[in-house]
């Protein structure tokens, strides 16, 4: 349970109290050191907290939150393998995916190491082959196109990935990722692709998800029609599995050599770093793989090392907690001003919402405070055409994460300069707004005559308070890249932790799933729809005079 009685939250709470009103305007003037004592930098990567609204004394009680809540204690359980998943009787150890030290992990005892690495061999023989074309078609001929099949944490992750990284993608290799039952997904997919030259990734931890199984067998279909007699022969070289389970992945009639084992242990929300990044070691090649596992394991490393008051993760938890329970912002927003970052906000909003999208607490108990707030998010420069106007003017309380790198990817000339003004301006605009006496003097220089300045005025304030942080990296590579997913991974475990949920089960998801293995009988006609509710059986009916199942 959090700890809403503690001396910590309580003087929080207070804290806030007292500090209504303060303008960060405020915070920054009475403070030249304000960004180096809230600001971070490591390897590169700077984390500006500045601009969020807190003081010295605001992170102060934080920390004592942190430790009220033995947050290093759970850090340690996290970190040595005990099964802290515990609905589930299970062990949360994504780090093991991305340590790349000898010897073993998490203990001598519960040592994971050796399956890991034998996996992590079985990847880069494979992604080799098929990357230098050794590894052929039914037809003989080379691999030119890799498809995914997969949804949440088998899609998100590899998927967002490939795109953050596609300036190191191989030439002439082209990865594509299919999540969606609707089968316009997979048709519009196969009118570009000849069976001959692809090559399909199952990725299902469970090997059981309505929606990779149904996409899988269409895709083996489609295979088999043009394999014709071959069929049995192509399945072997045109399929592979990456998933938990062995025994469904041979009934679907995939050979061990074929399947890429993952384990129990690896939350699907967090298994990017496991064979479920094959497709990733198949883009950018398995050495750029591992760079990307070396950033997340720099960041393991701060994270398990560094003091409270300057670690990344705690301190991107604890601002996050301030904002949501003390604040009483609702939403948090993600504004990656990257194009190839385009997928991130939808990869975190798994990753936060169905970690932390909890009412119970790990005791049964209702949680005795809001969890997680709503993630969203979209390209920060689309955005300021769209929805900012909401930011700046809207009233509501939108925390947001600005990320860039400094370098582009695909530089063109004159670009990135405009890019990062416009990154910069938009978090100065949202912290420090216009006051009043801004605007006029601004309409007066313009020459306004005064009785529209009077009318105009009210429209041309902004009141600022905005709090946002800001993340730089120098290039998104794939070193840097890792190190910015594990410091997000990190911070929803350090939430997790203080708001006393178990942030790697995900039960909510289970009841529309039992659903729809309901509804799908009652819509094809095979039953009938006697014990629904009545909006349900009407919109059935309607569907079924409209629709062709
Ligand atoms: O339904 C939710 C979920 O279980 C996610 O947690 C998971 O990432 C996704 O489905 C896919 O599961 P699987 O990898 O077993 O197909």
């Amino acid at each position: 349970m959090p700890n809403t009685n503690a001396p910590a939250w309580k003087a929080l709470a207070a804290h806030r109290d007292q500090s209504a009103g303060v303008h960060l305007r405020d915070l920054f003037a009475a403070d030249p050191e304000r960004f180096s004592r809230f600001s971070v930098g490591l390897e590169g990567l700077l984390v500006d907290f500045s601009k969020q609204r807190i003081d010295a004394q605001t992170l102060k009680h934080l920390i004592d939150l942190a430790e009220t809540a033995r947050l290093a204690e759970w850090r340690d359980r996290l970190f040595s393998g005990d099964k802290i998943n515990f609905s589930e009787k299970r062990a949360v150890l994504h780090p093991a995916l991305r340590n790349l030290k000898l010897g073993a992990f998490p203990s001598v005892e519960d040592d994971v190491m050796p399956e890991v690495r034998a996996v992590r061999a079985q990847m880069r023989t494979f992604s080799e082959k098929v990357r230098g074309g050794l590894w052929r078609g039914f037809s003989g001929e080379a691999i030119r196109d890799v498809v995914n099949i997969g949804i949440g944490g088998s899609d998100l992750g590899p998927k967002m990935v490939v795109r953050c990284l596609s300036a190191y993608q191989r030439a002439g290799m082209r990865l594509h990722f299919v999540s969606n039952v609707d089968s316009a997904h997979m048709a519009k997919l196969f009118e570009m692709l000849d069976p001959r030259t692809t090559l399909f990734v199952v990725a299902s931890k469970t090997f059981s998800t309505q929606e990779t199984m149904l996409n899988a067998h269409t895709a083996r279909e489609w295979l088999c029609a043009a394999a014709g007699e071959d069929c049995a022969r192509a399945l072997p070289l045109h399929f592979v599995a990456v998933t938990s389970d062995v025994t469904r992945a041979a009934a679907f009639g995939l050979p061990e050599a074929n399947v890429f084992k993952i384990w129990d242990w690896v939350g699907g929300r967090y298994s990017l770093w496991s064979a479920v990044g094959l497709p990733i070691a198949l883009s950018i090649g398995m050495n750029g793989f591992e760079r990307l596992l070396a950033g997340a394991q720099a960041m393991d490393t701060h994270f398990r090392e560094a003091p409270f008051e300057k670690n990344l993760p705690v301190l991107m938890a604890l601002i996050g907690i301030w904002n949501t329970n003390f604040l009483g912002a609702a939403t948090s927003a993600v504004l990656p001003y990257h194009e190839s970052l385009r997928f991130l906000p939808s990869f975190l909003q798994q990753l936060e919402m169905e970690s932390n999208g909890k009412t119970v607490g790990r005791d049964g108990q209702a949680l005795s405070c809001q969890a997680n707030p709503i993630v969203w998010g979209e390209i920060g420069s689309n955005g300021q055409h769209a929805f900012f106007q909401l930011l700046h003017q809207g009233g509501w309380l939108v925390p947001s994460d600005f990320i860039a790198s400094a370098q582009s990817d695909f530089p063109l000339p004159g670009h990135q300069a405009p890019l990062m003004a416009n990154f910069l301006a938009q978090s100065a605009a949202l912290a420090f707004g216009k006051t009043e006496q801004e605007a006029r003097a601004e309409l007066e220089a313009a020459q306004v005559p005064s009785e529209q300045i009077a009318s105009l005025l009210p429209h041309k304030v902004f009141a600022g308070n905005q709090p946002s942080t800001t993340i730089i990296l120098p290039r998104l590579d794939p070193y840097h890249l890792g190190m910015l997913l594990a410091l997000y991974e990190h911070k929803v475990f350090v939430q997790g932790v203080i708001w006393g949920i178990n942030s790697f089960d995900q039960w909510g998801v289970e009841l529309g799933k039992q659903l729809a293995g309901r509804l799908l009988p009652a819509l094809t006609g095979e039953t009938g729809t006697d014990g629904l509710d009545q909006s349900t059986r009407a919109l059935i009916a309607w569907c079924r005079e409209y629709g062709d199942f």
